[in-house]
């Protein structure tokens, strides 16, 4: 069995991580221990430790007292319009803390899984494969993308994912599709704009796609989004259309006002994904993520 260490457990993607890996499927190959800035969320029956980050010795020597065989780093600052103001804060996340993370796995010959965005590509192109050249535009992706090459610099063994509007039920935060979804189901008029275009991925089908990567051992960069990409207003109207709201109350807009410029094109191609899962693991479309959610409430 592989001991696996999960970063950032009580956040959107790690909780769900901690969901699937304590299922019969994945229950019998990995070991998990959670780990996060405080303990919010984390079930009894698995180990807990504090870990920041942005505290390079502490984090070095927990991850080395652990001894885990891989660490999954889903911590990060992820709101990226807070980045532009909270510069300080985003850079010790999301560069000095995978690096630091890196460096403790590093000593112990232990591997990184960390995630990374759509958001490091500039959005002329789209369909960006894993060979293309990341030009980020905003704050975040920036850091996001400082923190891949410092974790690459490190020469731990590594896998950098990259993902794209995770989706799913989390009750500690909305999504762009929980917060559309309350918004029909309460009857308000939306302004959803057409000219941004991402992949969107369900957080849940993530949290087994990172599962399998770890079982097959993978190592480099592979784009793990949804399959197929939308505009948000595309992406809207499907909320609408599986969910049976009204898609009259959402209007179409060309631009709107962020604080931190977003690619306009950012979708990924998961042609490599598709290759290593094969037919053992379906990548979901925004369709079937959304049936996913209809039918699963709670999960
Ligand atoms: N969400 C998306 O749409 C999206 C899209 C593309 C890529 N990604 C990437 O996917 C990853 C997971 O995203 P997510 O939405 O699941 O993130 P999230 O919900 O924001 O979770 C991040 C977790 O990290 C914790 N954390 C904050 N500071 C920390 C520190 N110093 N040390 C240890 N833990 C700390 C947070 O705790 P607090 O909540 O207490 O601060 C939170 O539990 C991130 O790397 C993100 O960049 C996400």
């Amino acid at each position: 069995m592989q001991k696996v260490l999960l970063i950032g457990a009580n956040g959107f993607l790690g909780s769900k991580l901690i969901y699937y890996i304590q299922n019969e499927l994945y229950s019998h190959k990995f070991i998990p221990i959670a780990a996060d800035i405080q303990n919010n969320t984390i079930p009894k029956e698995i180990d807990f430790q504090r870990i920041d980050i942005t505290n390079k010795e502490k984090t070095i020597e927990t991850i080395k007292k652990i001894n885990p065989d891989t660490v999954i780093l889903t911590a990060a600052y992820t709101d990226v319009d807070k980045c532009e103001d909270e510069k300080k804060l985003a850079h010790d996340l999301n560069i000095l803390g995978p690096e630091n993370v890196a460096l403790g796995c590093r000593e112990i010959n232990s591997k990184i899984i960390v995630l990374s965005t759509d958001f490091v590509f500039d959005g002329k192109k789209g369909d960006y494969s894993e060979i293309d050249e990341p030009k980020p535009l905003s704050y975040y992706a920036k850091t996001k993308f400082e923190g891949e090459k410092r974790i690459i610099k490190t020469r731990v063994d590594y896998l950098i994912c990259r993902t794209a509007v995770l989706y799913g039920w989390y009750p500690y935060r909305q999504n762009f599709i929980t917060w559309i979804l309350n918004n029909l189901e309460k009857g308000n008029k939306i302004n959803i704009v057409t000219e941004q275009i991402n992949s969107p991925t369900l957080a849940n089908n993530l949290a087994e796609i990172l599962l399998h990567l770890i079982d097959y051992n993978k190592s480099g960069i592979i784009h793990t989004a949804g399959d197929y990409a939308l505009s948000r207003y595309e992406i809207a109207v499907k909320c609408a259309e599986i969910f049976s709201f009204s898609q009259k109350l959402i209007h179409p807009i060309d631009f709107f006002k962020q604080k931190a410029i977003r690619p306009k094109n950012a979708s990924l191609n998961i042609s490599k994904l598709k290759k290593i899962l094969g037919n053992k693991l379906k990548i979901f479309n925004l369709d079937e993520g959304l049936n996913f959610m209809k039918e699963h409430k709670n999960l």
